[in-house]
């Protein structure tokens, strides 16, 4: 069986292994790939190309930069509304701290040279010059992969002028024809090579991100994660927040407090791979689409897993569904497999999904989860999270809890 949470912190000392913004940014493009319609590895590749024409065209350093990051983050967001998308793209964009340029860069990409794209319909020179650049590169990779190379470099050229700026066509176009635009990008090149090719060219790959940028980028996809459905609005947000109360409340040292909030912001990251069409029904799942469902948490191992410093974050974070007596999911996990950190983050989530509203049933009052939580404990959930959690909310959120049962002897025999 693989490497569980328990295991992990047994066989591994703890290291300071440096981590770098693009690392972490080529992982999660990963993940926003896996929504619906959406082509595996076309960030990675929209990427390489916009800087291999970027390099050839005299594009400063500043604005390579910004290229880079706005490329491999461009398809935040929703994929059906494109107005929406590129606003929310480009506010993420800003918000992980890259910049106006890149936000810029992400919010205008499907302007056209003509005046005939969106949002805004600008017009040549006062569509940003980044913007003309991506929509080129991905303009290339969609057709490259959906075609072919050569349809993608026919319809660029038949389109330049209309849709594209001449001047940075002709310069892709020159690329091509010394075959020097398409190595790493083509359909047959494995993933991990394009993501290689795409970290050896990061501008700031020897630099180190400190803590704080590693949380603003955890909780910038949170966000992203909940956005993907109105019912699941708060959800990675308020987990982490709960998760982190119960971590101090068991007065962990304040870096497992870090990993726990952490893994518990992306703890749903691999949700972004189910359908809104399983996520949004208001009926019972079928066997089918509930095994879609408990696909979700190996999903966001599996994408955590490709940052290398977030190793334990990926197994903590992957055992969300795990529960004490192995009647949980994706792995039947025992409590002997379950560290702490991962017990902390599977009592903060059924607290947080019993208190929102679903499409089946509207949120519960903290009157109504605390019998819920009782019978969980011991043999499900770990009794020391859950009475921790109570002592936090207690203190915390004292107008949600019913005032009979808020004093903390009281809870905290109701889960004995
Ligand atoms: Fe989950
Ligand atoms: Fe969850």
């Amino acid at each position: 069986m693989s490497e569980t949470s328990a295991s992990f912190r047994k066989a591994i000392p703890e290291s300071e292994e440096s981590i770098s913004l693009s690392q972490i940014l080529s992982a999660l493009s990963f993940a926003m790939e896996l929504t619906d319609g959406a082509m595996h590895g076309h960030s990675l590749r929209t990427c390489l190309l916009g800087m291999r024409i970027a390099a050839e065209a005299d594009f400063t350093m500043e604005h390579r930069n910004s290229l880079y990051y706005a490329l491999l983050l461009k398809d935040i967001g929703n994929e059906e509304m494109l107005g929406l998308r590129c606003d929310r793209g480009a506010s993420i964009v800003s918000k992980l701290g890259m910049g106006s340029l890149a936000a810029d860069a992400v919010n205008n990409l499907e302007e056209h040279w003509d005046g005939s794209g969106h949002p805004y319909g600008l017009c040549g020179g006062e569509i940003p010059r980044l913007a003309r650049l991506g929509a080129i590169a991905q303009h290339l990779d969609m057709f490259s992969i959906g075609r072919s190379p050569q349809v993608a470099i026919e319809t660029l050229q038949e389109w330049s002028g209309s849709w594209f700026d001449p001047e940075l066509v002709e310069i892709a176009l020159a690329l091509h024809r010394r075959d020097a635009l398409w190595p790493s990008c083509n359909a047959m090149d494995s993933l991990a090579s394009t993501r290689a090719a795409v970290l050896a060219l990061d501008p700031h790959r020897r630099h180190r991100l400190d803590d704080d940028q590693i949380d603003r980028i955890c909780e910038g996809f949170a966000e992203i994660v909940d956005a993907k459905s109105h019912f699941t609005f708060r959800h990675s947000i308020g987990v982490a927040e709960l998760a982190h109360g119960i971590a101090e409340y068991l007065r962990l040292p304040a870096h497992r407090v870090r990993l726990v909030r952490r893994a518990a912001l992306l703890h749903d990251l691999g949700k972004l791979s189910i359908s809104n069409k399983i996520l949004d029904k208001k009926t019972r799942l079928t066997d089918s689409e509930w095994k879609i469902v408990r696909q979700h948490p190996g999903l966001t191992r599996q994408i955590l897993e490709q940052i290398a410093p977030f190793r334990e974050i990926a197994i903590v974070a992957g055992e969300h569904h795990e529960k004490l007596d192995g009647s949980g999911y994706p792995n039947q996990l025992m409590a002997c497999d379950l560290s702490i950190e991962s017990r902390v983050i599977a009592v903060a989530d059924v607290y947080g999904a019993l208190s929102e509203d679903r499409p089946y049933r509207a949120g519960l009052s903290f009157g109504e989860i605390l019998p819920i939580l009782n019978g969980l404990a011991g043999h499900k959930l770990d009794q020391d999270c859950i009475q921790a959690l109570l002592a936090y909310l207690t203190d915390h959120r004292p107008m949600d809890i019913n005032p009979e049962i808020s004093t903390r002897g009281r809870l905290i025999r109701f889960c004995a």
